[in-house]
């Protein structure tokens, strides 16, 4: 159905590429960027962000699930699909036949990847996955050894990378990072003993990218640099990176409010003076958390406007009072980007809602059309 409202995210490529070009130049020629385009790419649509890095010269993606590596295989992106959240029980013929190179930890998994493997008359590359401290994914590092024994027999498994995930990485204190980066030394240094060589050794997410040189090795992961964040607001001067989403609307209803007037449900915000109230057609349903109820911004005549009272399902409200030329329905709202000197960027409104960027990316939701573009 053709777009009736106003609310849209649009998605500059140019910008992805750009950051992607910025992250290749930073860690050189012989140290090839998985774009981590999980998650829908981060909200920026992963098939559409794939094939325009790809078309930059990109070969080295990575998925969390089969599902999303098999929707890039269908969407014509070749090259390296890493699926870092492995294959679970039911993904490995799935995972085979669309050429994904699965992230393995579990000897289960092992065990079918080699079998689905086996069947096709196929070696599969696979990359191992070590846990040094994130508690997530991961052989555990007291069982490393023993993990490798089990799958050693596994001849229809080649063994093309080795990694691990660092859980703080844009931490200022580099300590429990630097322990990390040791205990997969140990894990690379044990595999090798059992005749296990990795070409591929990779460790670095964004952060690690922006602050560990060293630990950059034969690949990295990046993923929120990618999309033009740094991971955290320290690092944000690291790297020139360009953010690629910007999420608009339209003024849907303007009123004015005499002082004392309440807005939104359970009454959580009054007005302290007359009022000029703009409803947005914008609300939790589309990923505009509820957690900006009276704390959130968005710009509209190029001044920020703050959000008050709860935010709804379906709409919020803002202050608009402030605006020089009163504002009416049909004016531009933007969300998340740029409106004439002021800007909002995912970080300012994941630290307004007490959450993280990514989130805030990730979080806009399929009613929010991506309409992909160079250079918006
Ligand atoms: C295994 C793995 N590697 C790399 C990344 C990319 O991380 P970032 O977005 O911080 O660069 C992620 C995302 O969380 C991940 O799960």
């Amino acid at each position: 159905m053709r777009q009736i409202r106003p609310t849209t995210a649009l998605i500059d490529l140019d910008a992805v590429v750009f950051n992607w070009q910025q992250l290749t130049a930073l860690v050189g020629p012989r140290c090839p960027v998985i774009a981590a385009v999980k998650g829908d790419a981060y909200g920026h649509g992963a098939v559409a962000v794939a094939r325009a890095l790809q078309t930059a010269g990109a070969r080295h993606f990575g998925v969390a699930l089969v599902e999303e590596g098999a929707s890039l295989r269908e969407g014509g992106v070749t090259g390296l699909v890493l699926c870092m959240g492995g294959v679970g029980r039911h993904g490995a013929d799935v995972a085979v036949e669309a050429g994904l190179t699965p992230v393995v930890y579990d000897v289960g998994d092992a065990e079918r990847l080699d079998a689905a493997a086996r069947q096709r008359g196929t070696r599969l590359p696979v990359h191992l996955k070590v846990d040094t401290g994130m508690g997530r994914l991961g052989v555990p590092l007291p069982d490393w050894t023993r993990f490798l024994d089990r799958i050693a027999h596994l001849r229809h498994l080649d063994v093309e990378g080795l990694m691990t995930h660092f859980a703080e990485s844009e931490n200022p204190d580099t300590t429990f990072t630097l322990e990390q980066a040791r205990r997969f030394q140990t894990a690379v240094a044990s595999a090798r003993r059992r005749g296990v060589h990795p070409r591929i050794l990779h460790v670095c997410n964004s952060g690690a990218i922006l602050t560990q040189p060293i630990l950059r090795l034969d690949a990295v992961r990046a993923g929120i640099a990618l999309y033009g964040l740094a991971p955290a607001e320290w690092l944000s001067g690291r790297l020139p990176l360009r953010p690629a989403m910007r999420v608009e609307s339209q003024v849907l209803f303007v009123r004015d409010l005499p002082a004392g007037a309440s807005v939104s449900y359970n009454r959580r915000f009054v007005t302290k003076r007359p009022s000029r109230i703009a409803t947005l057609p914008v609300g939790y349903a589309d990923g505009w958390p509820r957690a900006l109820s009276n704390r959130g911004e968005v710009l509209i005549g190029g001044r920020r406007c703050p959000v008050v009272g709860t935010v709804c399902m379906d709409l919020c409200m803002v202050d608009v009072t402030e605006v020089q030329s009163p504002v009416e329905t049909g004016d531009p709202v933007v969300l998340l980007g740029e409106m004439g000197q002021e800007r909002l960027d995912a970080n300012e409104i994941a630290q307004a809602a007490g959450t993280i960027p990514y989130e805030i990316l990730c979080g806009f939701s399929e009613r929010v059309p991506r309409r992909h573009g160079l250079g918006q």
